[in-house]
């Protein structure tokens, strides 16, 4: 596997310290988030945007699952998606899909592995 030349997102340490991580990202050279999570021992990621009213999962509570932890939640409206999928399991927007982004792992740490993904300058 080539060595990834992004920085790294963090360990798989530190990601399993935390119910999820968001980080600013450039998709196609457009500012947007990331949500990055573990569930059930595996690494997932995605684009934070809800499809519903075009926000943030996160944007009105600091958390990104619901109360049975098995379920994202957007803190919008309450729509709840797969976590291994990112599918829509509320009516309005059911069957759509977060937009994934794959993770690559490399001597413990993460990176993202996206063509069009880039991270913003510090
Ligand atoms: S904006 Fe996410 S549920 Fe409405």
């Amino acid at each position: 596997m080539a060595k990834p030349l992004q920085k790294p997102i963090c360990t798989r340490a530190e990601l399993d310290k935390v119910s999820f991580l968001i980080r600013p990202i450039l998709l196609k050279n457009k500012p947007t988030s990331a949500l990055i999570f573990a569930f059930e021992g595996e690494v997932y990621a995605y684009v934070n945007h809800c499809m519903h009213m075009h926000r943030p999962l996160n944007c009105e509570e600091d958390a990104v699952f619901d109360e049975t932890g098995k379920y994202l939640r957007c803190s919008m409206h309450g729509f709840i998606f797969a976590p291994k999928t990112g599918e829509c399991q509320s009516p309005v927007c059911f069957g759509q899909r977060l937009q994934a982004l794959r993770i690559e792992s490399n001597d413990g740490l993460l990176y993202f592995a996206e063509k069009h993904l880039s991270l913003p300058a510090d």
